[in-house]
């Protein structure tokens, strides 16, 4: 089935491995500051959003879970932070979480960075397998994961993450990551799927958008959809809020795909690099 077929309005939900499902377009909040944070999440729902994605890095669950206190259907996904890894201080954290969240239950919790050097991602996972059988997550996946964490995920413990929410846009496409996601039923889902605005000014997604009259956001949002990656992109005004969620009437034609797909580059990664990252 195609995505034309399966997102037809923000309503849509992508079934995951684990019999759940999550909206394919949430709000990402990370940089929102945290005295903004309920407000623009009350905006976005009241728009139409059906997800948030935060952390506890992103220091804002709390205004998260104010924003959505009156809104306990919105699907909300946060982080394990990377100083918080190992099996007791991964269930200390996420009561945390939760607790900022007002959330008793957390519909999808990650570990937001594999740190193979730390080694505890193992055991971080089997905490969060734990708090999904305890009923205290439905869904539960990883960030930033490459290949070979996964699979040592999956030796270890049986247990195949239900998302892998990594970066990607047009400039970084992950096209071997995505290849292994797809073999094993492992949804992707993007961070800045805008490339934080960079992206928007390319010359190509403009042309292609002044075709669709559409914005360049619009084009690139709408190239992730089509490509069946879950989207969270960021931001924190009204008018680009509405502009990001407008994204399920119009399709794009194979040769505009396969010419957004000519943009991936060897040096397109913006963010930090998950074999190398040493931040904590
Ligand atoms: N797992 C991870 O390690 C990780 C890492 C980074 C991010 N994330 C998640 O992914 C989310 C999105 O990524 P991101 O925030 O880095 O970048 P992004 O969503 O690609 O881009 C956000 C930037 O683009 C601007 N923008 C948004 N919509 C726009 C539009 N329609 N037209 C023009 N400009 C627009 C925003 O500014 P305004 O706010 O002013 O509109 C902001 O500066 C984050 O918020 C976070 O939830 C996860």
């Amino acid at each position: 089935m195609t995505i034309q077929k399966i997102a037809t309005n923000h309503l849509s939900r992508v079934s995951l491995r684990d019999g759940q499902s999550m909206p394919w377009l949430g709000l990402g909040v990370w940089e929102t500051p945290e005295a903004q944070t309920a407000d623009v999440v009350r905006q976005a729902v009241k728009l139409g959003y059906q997800a948030v994605d935060t952390a506890r890095l992103y220091k804002n669950e709390a205004g998260v879970g104010e924003g959505l206190a009156e809104h306990p259907n919105i699907f909300v996904t946060t982080k394990l932070w990377n100083d918080d890894q190992g099996y007791d201080s991964t269930l200390r954290a996420f009561e945390k979480s939760a607790r900022l969240l007002k959330r008793d239950v957390v519909d999808l919790y990650l570990i937001h960075w594999p740190m193979p050097r730390q080694g505890q991602y193992v055991e971080s996972w089997k905490a969060l397998i734990h708090l999904q059988k305890e009923g205290r997550i439905r869904s539960i996946g990883v960030s930033n994961f490459e290949e070979e964490h996964l699979v040592h995920l999956m030796d270890e413990t049986g247990v195949v993450p239900v998302i892998n929410q990594i970066e990607l846009h047009p400039y970084f496409q992950q096209r071997s990551l995505r290849a292994f996601h797809a073999k094993h039923r492992i949804q992707t889902e993007a961070w800045r799927p805008l490339g934080k605005g960079v992206i928007l000014g390319n010359s190509l997604i403009q042309t292609i958008a002044q075709k669709y009259k559409r914005s360049s956001a619009q084009v690139i949002l709408r190239w992730h959809l089509q490509n069946e990656i879950v989207v969270i992109p960021k931001s924190v005004n009204p008018e680009r809020l509405a502009q990001n969620l407008d994204i399920f009437d119009f399709t794009l034609s194979r040769e505009d795909m396969e010419a957004i797909a000519t943009l991936d580059r060897s040096d397109g990664r913006m963010g930090e690099d998950p074999q190398t990252v040493t931040f904590k």
